[in-house]
């Protein structure tokens, strides 16, 4: 028997690692995947060799990452609840289809993660294992050992080994980290009223202490993406650091919600998602002018149901394939420029144009001279026939008062 754990090296999943071994005595494999969190991994690796695990796996994920899964969903203008960009939701689905690749590989029949049975986290790790590998048994270890309690995982550790090193200004707070974003929950957070303390935030200044000159930037669409930042080309995983890290100079990208996790609970939580919190700005903009009306209603329609998809973590269903394929075939005509003013926590769009793709007809829209490109006289048919069935009804009304 072979179990392929979500293996950070962290306190958590070294405890569940040794659990692993000692309860259902089964061989461990780990993995542990680059997603930008900005961590080293090689400390992983020995401390997974220290337990005797003999087939540790190390990927660097993050061109895939930005590429296969954030920039699809920022195609469709993602937010879960008006306010979430979904930082968190959709790094899992790319750790489950590594977690059944690996198994595969390596012949294992289960997987194990070291999410808690409270979150939402479980349900995307397991429901993505599940439509990848249907045979495959999950191992949930916080759902089923008695270890509830910070205390008895401190003394399970102690009695075992496992090293708990407390690094100086370490975090008291619940987090997760990826190139998209990092969040926050737990500790003072649990009171919705209380405000977040400034030290809390790691990857944005405050727009308050924020420079007093603005950054611009001009980011190129090709196909609904950035491809490029002040002509420059990048590749999306170098896009997306790059916006974090000028967005975070400036201030952009916080966030302070309560959301409604899949399991029924309402969760507070604060997020720093500064290229994010760009891209979606930037994005509606090229979409402004590259997109026909009604497409980019239908767009609007559907995103919320997108949104919620991928944050219950339904990312592998057929019905999220389908959305995107539609999403997808959209965004062939979004080519073109923005421009965009970052200052004190504001995104502020200044420009925006397409050499290929613009529906934007200023012969049509002006307000000089159109030389006959537009009649006006057409609009007097259009708005009468439009007003028709709310004359008939008036008149009813009239009728009836009498
Ligand atoms: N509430 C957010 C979400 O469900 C963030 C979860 C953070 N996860 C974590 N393991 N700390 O997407
Ligand atoms: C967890 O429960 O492991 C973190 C929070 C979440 O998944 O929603």
């Amino acid at each position: 028997k072979k179990v392929v754990l979500a293996y950070s090296g962290g306190l958590d999943t070294s405890i569940i690692l040794k659990w692993l071994q000692d309860e259902y005595h089964c061989e461990v494999v780990t993995f542990t995947a680059d997603i930008g969190q900005g961590e080293e991994l090689e400390p992983a690796r020995a401390k997974a060799q220290k337990f005797g695990v003999k087939e540790i796996h190390i990927l660097d994920l993050r061109e895939e990452f930005v590429r296969d899964f954030v920039f699809p969903i920022f195609r469709a203008n993602s937010l879960y609840e008006g306010e979430y960009l979904l930082g968190t939701s959709i790094a899992r689905p790319l750790i489950a289809k590594y977690l059944v690749e690996i198994a595969n590989q390596s012949n294992a029949d289960a997987i194990s993660h070291g999410a808690t049975g409270k979150g939402n986290d479980q349900v995307r790790f397991e429901l993505g294992a599940y439509a990848l590998k249907p045979e495959v048994k999950v191992i949930a270890p916080w759902r089923e050992w008695d270890l509830n309690s910070r205390e008895k995982l401190l003394a399970y550790a102690e009695q075992h080994d496992i090293p708990i090193e407390r690094k100086k200004g370490e975090s008291p707070y619940s987090m997760d980290a990826n190139l998209l974003h990092i969040s926050y929950e737990g500790k003072g957070l649990e009171n919705p009223w209380q405000a977040p303390e400034e030290e809390m935030w790691r990857w944005s200044v405050s727009p308050e202490s924020a420079p007093d000159k603005a950054t611009t930037l001009e980011l190129t669409y090709e196909k609904g993406d950035i491809v490029a930042i002040d002509d420059k080309p990048m590749s999306p995983a170098t896009v997306l650091a790059y916006l974090n890290k000028v967005g975070g100079e400036n201030g952009v990208g916080r966030a302070d919600l309560v959301e409604n996790r899949y399991v029924g609970m309402k969760s507070r939580g604060c997020y720093e998602t500064p290229g994010g919190t760009i891209m979606i700005k930037a994005h509606r903009a090229i979409e402004s002018i590259t997109l026909d009306r009604e497409v980019a209603h239908l767009k609007d329609d559907l995103m919320p149901r997108y949104a919620s998809l991928v944050y219950n973590g339904y990312w592998w269903s057929p019905e999220r394939q389908m959305l995107q394929t539609m999403i997808d075939a959209s965004q062939a005509t979004v080519n073109g420029k923005v421009r965009v003013k970052l200052y004190k926590g504001n995104v502020i769009v200044t420009g925006r144009m397409s050499a290929t793709n613009s529906l934007f007809d200023t012969s049509i829209a002006t307000f000089e001279d159109d030389g006959g490109a537009y009649n006006q006289k057409d609009a007097e048919g259009f708005i009468k026939l439009n007003a028709l069935r709310m004359r008939i009804a008036a008149r009813l009304q009239q009728a009836q008062k009498k």
